[in-house]
């Protein structure tokens, strides 16, 4: 039950699992190890710092293993949700494979997986972020989207009165159309590409105004957005649905994603969402429980932006309590199941995390964020681009009880799929005029499966 394309490995030496496989994941390492000697040099109790050097150690014989192509040993046994999942994986289909002529997915995960380990074994540095500081950092750097959206959205949503019902409709589905975009392009800002961005790329990344989004639909090659729209619009006769986001990364996207998720509960489209991120650092700035609780609570009470104006801040402000008092009320509820967290695509979420995969489908919209979500749902591999988004992401769309699903992705790595008949001739096309096309995030895709009742 697996697709017919060959999936993306890291000895692909065309393919982005190459550079990522071979330079950019012992950069992102190099860096983690960077952010914890700044935590050790800030320590003085012994015990921890000896435990900590001791995480350090662990992460010089990662760093070994990946540099020496080292064969994929079995995760320690931490006392993670997910150790039997990972180890059930690799005994089955991945012993004696290494990190590059495994899968480059399975071989991406497993390195973050064991970085995780690096801590989780320890004894006062179980829930260290090595990431945490950068994915802070970032958000604070993008003050000029925040304040653009939090001005914007803090009084609750609501549509001018004296219009015609055709005329609410119309402003409703605008909207819709643009927050899609905005929780879209989110995905841009994504730090495991943009180590090192300055504050004027951040900016151009990020701008959020009406006109950007309308030149910036053009890049959406794979473009869904009136078949979303025409699925959400009659969420509310059902009383309003319930909407899941499968979440990627902290801080400016998060963000996006809630700006997004208020709109779609203040306008009755939707009555409950729930959001599902990852239990521990993961693809450097994938949203952890501690990003969120972080996020909302700096909205609220944090001085992240001392150029601010009063008016901005307080916006802000009552943006942030109204999402903690969806979060009271259960309208908004945060979750963070093992499977996320490991190797396995979403061809396999069925048969490998079938409480998940139940739960996923009492849903009534299931949206994907980012580039790694995208990966997993289409296995990843070297599926032409003009092949059906339902038929790549397999089970996810064929199996009873699968739920609708949009996947909301800006382009950041080999596989692209669901771009139409023409679909393969574009590609191609792009493949000659701009080489990078499909790593650069300058393009995306909005793509929909309706799924299949139970
Ligand atoms: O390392 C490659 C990758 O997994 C790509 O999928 C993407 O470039 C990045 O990491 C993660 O992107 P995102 O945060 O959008 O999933
Ligand atoms: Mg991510």
């Amino acid at each position: 039950n697996n697709p017919p394309w060959p999936a993306y490995r890291g000895y692909h030496e065309f393919s982005f699992a190459h550079a990522t496989m071979s330079s950019r994941l012992p950069t992102i390492l190099g860096k983690a190890v960077d952010d914890t000697i700044t935590t050790l040099n800030t320590e003085s109790s012994e015990e921890r710092i000896v435990d900590l050097v001791q995480c350090i150690d662990r992460m010089g014989e990662l760093m070994a293993d990946l540099s020496g192509n080292a064969k994929l040993r079995p995760i320690i046994d931490d006392g993670e949700a997910d150790v039997a999942l990972w180890n059930k994986e690799i005994a089955k289909y991945f012993q004696g494979k290494d990190f590059m002529n495994a899968p480059w997915l399975f071989a991406e995960a497993y390195k973050y997986r064991r970085l995780h380990e690096c801590f989780s074994v320890s004894k006062f540095w179980k829930d260290y972020d090595v990431f945490y500081r950068q994915k802070c950092d970032t958000f604070s750097r993008s003050s000029d989207a925040v304040f653009e959206l939090s001005t914007r959205f803090a009084e609750p949503f609501k549509i001018v009165d004296n219009l015609s019902a055709d005329e609410r409709a119309e402003a409703e589905r605008l909207m819709f159309l643009e927050l899609t975009q905005v929780c879209l392009w989110g995905n841009s800002t994504d730090l495991s590409l943009l180590i090192n961005m300055t504050e004027e790329q951040i900016k151009s990344l990020q701008s959020t105004g009406g006109d950007h989004l309308a030149a910036t639909e053009k890049n959406i090659l794979g473009n869904h957005l009136n078949r979303l729209w025409d699925h959400v619009k009659q969420l509310r006769n059902n009383t309003g649905g319930r909407v899941d986001f499968v979440l990627d990364n902290a801080g400016f996207e998060l963000y996006c994603d809630c700006v997004y998720a208020d709109f779609l509960l203040q306008s009755g489209l939707a009555t409950n969402i729930y959001f599902h991120g990852k239990r521990y650092p993961w693809f450097v700035s994938d949203v952890t429980k501690k990003d969120w609780e972080w996020l909302l609570n700096t909205m609220v009470y944090g001085q992240l932006f001392p150029k601010a104006s009063e008016a901005e801040i307080e916006s802000l402000r009552r943006l942030g309590a109204r999402w903690k008092q969806y979060e009271k009320e259960g309208k908004w509820v945060y979750e963070q199941h093992p499977f996320w967290c490991t190797g396995y695509t979403f061809w396999e979420l069925h048969s490998e995390a079938p409480d998940l995969f139940l739960h996923l489908s009492r849903s009534d919209l299931v949206i994907f964020k980012g580039d790694l979500n995208h990966r997993k749902l289409t296995y990843d591999c070297a599926a032409p681009a003009s092949t059906p988004f339902d038929v790549a992401i397999g089970s996810m769309a064929s199996a009873a009880g699968a739920p609708v699903i949009a996947s909301l992705r800006t382009i950041k790595s080999d596989v692209v799929v669901g771009l139409g008949q023409d679909g393969d001739e574009l590609a191609e096309e792009l493949d000659k005029k701009e080489p990078g096309w499909k790593i650069s995030g300058k393009y995306a895709v909005v793509l929909l499966s309706e799924g299949r009742p139970g």
